[in-house]
């Protein structure tokens, strides 16, 4: 059986005012019936993959564990990180736990955030890699690229793939977060995919990688595991350990160091909701472009997101084009499209004005 952690740590910033500190994107309904967590945890489930792990921070324990009930799925546990110290502690912190009841299971590390909306498809991807990973291959899931995008992670194969067969490839070479001119070089070449966000890895497999490339991880997170406290079944790392951990993700800490590396390309549909652009881009369209949530109304509208969030709240769209508007009962974000990636913006210059 498949170990699956669910990092469901994140705040995502660009999806204001729907995504907020207190209650991020994952926990919303954003495409579809589930939340993207539930729908993560959901696309992990069933035969070949044990309960999942989930690891998260004191402020989301109740959601998660009541969407966990919603969607009708038990964990194997829920660990609580005192402080977010972005996914290299976290994941270590998964790693070391698992250690200490099968060191040579295979653990699925993957965000809580994303679409995929083929889940047989990618689950089949996993299949695909269980014997590079169980051969101790930190395996990771490559998307064929499709802009110059710089907030991802890119796999640099050894060669242009022929097809998009779901097997390991051998890599090269991890970027996290290219600059726009290196970007652009990867997007023409031919030769890389975008980091899914997604690995599959043996155990012991991640605990040696750590160990080689981020040494100074492994003290603070492996003592923050040992005390950490049981608590309401929760498992609270332990605060004083914990903070002695840098703040880093697994990208940088040990994907872009490690040499034992493999990709397993996946081309079945995958989206991280980046920003609402994607969330226009991966929702129920019509035929001119229009999607509408929740108490919103389209006239004459072109290539247009319209959501409300508040039953209270009616929001109609008039002859617009290229625009993206969402309403909560608090906030409201009125944007060209181009701009979706800007929200961040919004968020920083509300946080200048408290
Ligand atoms: N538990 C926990 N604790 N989860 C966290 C933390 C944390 O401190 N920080 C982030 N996460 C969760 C987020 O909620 C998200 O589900 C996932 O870990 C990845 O973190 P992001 O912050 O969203 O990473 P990113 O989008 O910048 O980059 C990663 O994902 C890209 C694909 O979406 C990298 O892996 C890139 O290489 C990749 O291309
Ligand atoms: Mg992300």
């Amino acid at each position: 059986n498949i170990f699956p952690i669910l990092l469901c740590g994140g705040s995502g910033t660009r999806l204001w005012p729907l995504s907020r500190k207190s209650y991020p994107k994952q926990f919303v309904p954003l495409v579809g019936e589930e939340t993207l967590f539930q729908a993560s945890a959901r696309r992990l489930s069933g035969s070949g993959f044990a309960p999942p792990t989930v690891l998260t921070n004191a402020d989301f324990r109740f959601i998660v564990t009541e969407q966990l009930a919603g969607a009708g799925i038990d964990p194997a546990g829920v660990l609580i990180e005192p402080e977010g110290r972005n996914t290299a502690p976290a994941v270590l912190a998964a790693a070391l736990w698992l250690e200490k009841s099968d060191p040579d299971g295979l653990m699925l590390v993957a965000p809580s955030d994303h679409v995929v909306p083929d889940a047989e498809a990618f689950r089949a991807a996993v299949e695909a890699g269980r014997g590079a990973a169980e051969a101790g291959k930190l395996v990771t899931f490559g998307i064929r690229p499709t802009r110059a995008e710089t907030g991802y992670g890119y796999l640099e194969l050894a060669e242009v793939p022929a097809d998009f067969t779901p097997r390991p490839l051998a890599l090269e070479r991890f970027v996290e977060k290219p600059d726009t001119a290196r970007a652009e070089e990867m997007l023409t070449s031919g030769q890389h995919l975008w980091n899914a966000g997604i690995f599959l890895f043996k155990v012991s497999a991640i605990l040696q990688a750590f160990r080689a490339h981020a040494p100074d991880l492994v003290a603070p997170v492996e003592a923050a595991v040992n005390q950490a406290r049981p608590d309401l079944g929760f498992l609270r790392l332990d605060p004083e350990a914990w903070a002695g951990a840098e703040d880093i993700s697994i990208d940088y800490a040990v994907m872009e160091r490690a040499d034992n590396l493999a990709v397993v390309p996946f081309d079945g549909g995958w989206s991280d909701l980046g920003g609402w652009d994607a969330v226009w881009r991966e929702g129920d369209r019509d035929d001119r472009g229009v999607a509408t949530a929740g108490h919103a109304t389209a006239i004459d509208c072109d290539d247009t997101l319209l959501r409300s969030e508040d039953e209270t709240l009616e929001i109609v769209g008039l002859g617009l084009k290229n625009t993206i508007a969402v309403a909560m009962s608090d906030a409201v974000l009125v944007a060209d499209a181009s701009r979706a990636q800007d929200v961040k913006q919004a968020v920083e210059a509300l946080k200048a004005k408290k």
